[in-house]
């Protein structure tokens, strides 16, 4: 079936099924121009009660359907794993139309988990803020303000996903569907294993007697120092230290310390050694020094 959706400048209702913490901002923060809340829907009616209240407008639905036929656009924002088996919900209980627009908003998943309701003639997209959502709290900023979304799906959904994300004043940014688990792996690498990084590093000045606090204070201006090196001049010239100059002794000393203090953490410090030798080589490159440095890196413990 194909859909029938299509932008227009009149209000737009939506409905949002999982009235948790991105659902009740996302109904809350969204409630402005063209868009109109009109119903929730939650696996506790008193989520669903909570966020009416937060955005002060729509309707408390008892059944997933009831919910889904109350808007154009349907938001489904339950936990990842109940996506897909909630658009089968809507589709087996003829909740969805041509006219229906559903959206995700998980960045792990593309539009694809919602191919029943492409099927049953709806559009469907993903939209996934790139941000950290806390429990709503009653008077607090939109945490949409300034951040950037992502949007997939069919071009209708892409079109809309990227007026609701100026909507709630963010930047969007279309994806290809078949690249959304890559984004989502980059997302994951830039926040979570930032943390991992930095717990490295921690690990490695608290070795010298000082706490983590102090630690991380000490490290702080050197990490804020180069995200803002690699904004200014891009990765291959941002990269200084041992590595980048070839200096093959320095990193010697520092695998032989850290093979005997913190071995847990040797195999973490050559890889990210070699691939660090890779943006060097990037640049200006020193094939010999580099080489004598892979050696370096590789040799076993
Ligand atoms: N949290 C973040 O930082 C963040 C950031 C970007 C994207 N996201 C995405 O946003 C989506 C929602 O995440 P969240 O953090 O808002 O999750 P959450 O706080 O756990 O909220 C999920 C809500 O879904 C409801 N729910 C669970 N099962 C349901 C069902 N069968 N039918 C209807 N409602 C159901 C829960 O209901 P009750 O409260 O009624 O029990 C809960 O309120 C996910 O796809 C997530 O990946 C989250």
């Amino acid at each position: 079936m194909q859909a029938l959706y299509f932008m227009n400048t009149s209000k737009r209702k939506f409905s949002v099924i999982g009235c948790g913490r991105v659902g009740i901002c996302l109904a809350t923060f969204l409630f402005k121009n063209n868009y109109e809340p009109a119903g929730f829907f939650s696996k506790s009616r008193t989520s669903a009660q909570a966020a009416r209240a937060a955005a002060g407008c729509g309707a408390v639905f008892d059944t997933v359907a009831g919910c889904a036929r109350a808007g154009d656009i349907v938001f489904i924002t339950t936990p990842d794993g109940i996506i897909e088996s909630v658009c089968e919900d809507l589709v087996q209980q003829n909740a969805l139309g041509p006219e229906t627009m559903v959206f995700h908003l998980s960045g792990a998943h593309s539009s694809q988990i919602l191919a029943r309701a492409h099927q049953a003639g709806a559009g469907v997209g993903s939209i996934h803020p790139l941000q950290s959502f806390a429990p709503y709290e009653p008077g607090q900023t939109s945490p949409f303000e300034g951040i950037n979304i992502s949007v997939e799906g069919d071009p209708d959904a892409v079109s809309q996903g990227k007026d609701i994300a100026a909507t709630l004043g963010a930047r969007a940014f279309a994806i290809p569907t078949e690249s959304k688990t890559l984004y989502h792996a980059s997302a994951v690498v830039a926040s979570n294993y930032l943390v991992t990084l930095v717990k490295f590093a921690l690990t490695l000045l608290m070795e010298t007697g000082l706490r983590e606090d102090v630690a991380f204070d000490i490290l702080s201006p050197l990490i804020q120092g180069t995200l803002s090196n690699i904004g200014a001049r891009g990765c291959t010239r941002a990269l200084t230290g041992p590595v980048a100059r070839g200096d093959h002794e320095t990193v010697s000393r520092h695998l032989a310390d850290i093979d005997e203090k913190i071995p847990e953490f040797s195999a973490l410090y050559r890889l990210l050694g070699t691939h660090t030798l890779d943006i060097a080589g990037a640049g200006d490159g020193l094939p010999e020094a580099a080489e004598q440095m892979l050696s370096l890196l590789f040799k076993q413990t």
